[in-house]
């Protein structure tokens, strides 16, 4: 059975290239909503409405669990969708809990009581949906004590890497990293809080310097679906293969993911 990986826009496929490395047996179908892109300038419940619709054609697909390799739709839906109740033998899963776990050093699924860890300080940069929802802090509060979260709204950078304007979008980053340490001068980590973000790692690391360790997904979220698939074998499945869908332009998406990849792919109308 696939695994459904779903995302606004292009920025998943940072997750979905770590999660083909990391089980290159397992099939997935990749979900690029980018008719509506970017998500990180809509409404809480805009952005629920058009995730639990792209969860939905993912799940219509036969991709029993659904990955939201998508920071501000895990923000504004996940939780809500997952109370609201997932039909029957369907899962949906996020991308925070798989960072915050590295960052408070937790053993995957560790639901002990919050505690104090090594980070203190940590910057936050992510869309200004993921910012305004206060997600992460939420998550982060359930697992430690004292860390101090300054986060920075990314404004620009989504629709730059969309639009494949990379020099605009590290320029982008530049000014945001400067912003933020003019609210916080010395961080020990950073957490690239939007899947599109680790397109632009080099750029967030040298701005940021040496001594602030970077945290980002890509890696951290498929080794968790490694933990979570090796637990439910029957959300698995064997012999390979991606296909790659879209709600915008398939031509457009496909060169610019092939320009991200650098390896030719080639999406289809969803
Ligand atoms: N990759 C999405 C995220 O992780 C981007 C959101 C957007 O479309 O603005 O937050």
């Amino acid at each position: 059975m696939a695994v459904g990986i779903f995302d606004s826009g292009l920025g998943g496929l940072t997750v979905l290239q770590a999660i083909a490395a990391r089980l290159p047996d397992q099939p997935l179908v990749y979900l690029g909503d980018n008719a509506h892109a970017p998500y990180g300038v809509r409404t809480q419940d805009d952005i629920f409405d058009l995730t639990r619709a792209g969860v939905q054609r993912l799940w219509d697909c036969g991709c029993d669990l659904v990955v939201l390799a998508c920071n501000t739709a895990s923000a504004a839906a996940l939780r809500r969708m997952q109370e609201a109740g997932v039909p029957q033998g369907k899962r949906v899963l996020g991308v925070f809990v798989p960072l915050i776990e590295a960052l408070t050093e937790r053993e995957w699924g560790d639901n002990s009581p919050p505690r104090e860890v090594a980070v203190r300080h940590v910057a936050l940069f992510a869309t200004p949906a993921t910012v305004a929802s206060r997600a992460f802090q939420r998550e982060l509060a359930f697992r430690a004590i004292g860390v101090d979260v300054e986060a920075q709204a990314c404004g620009g950078v989504v629709d730059a890497i969309e639009d494949g304007d990379m020099i605009l979008a590290g320029a982008l980053v530049r000014g945001h990293v400067d912003a933020l340490r003019r609210k916080l001068p010395n961080p020990q980590a950073a957490v690239l809080g939007c899947t599109h973000y680790p397109l632009l790692q080099d750029v967030f690391a040298q701005a940021l310097g040496p001594d602030v360790t970077v945290y980002s997904q890509p890696a951290l979220v498929a080794e968790s679906l490694a933990y979570y698939l090796a637990r439910h074998p029957e959300m698995a499945g064997t012999g390979g293969g991606i296909t790659y869908l879209t709600t915008g332009d398939a031509g457009r998406v496909s060169d610019r993911a092939t320009q991200f990849l650098r390896h030719p792919v080639e999406f289809i109308a969803a």
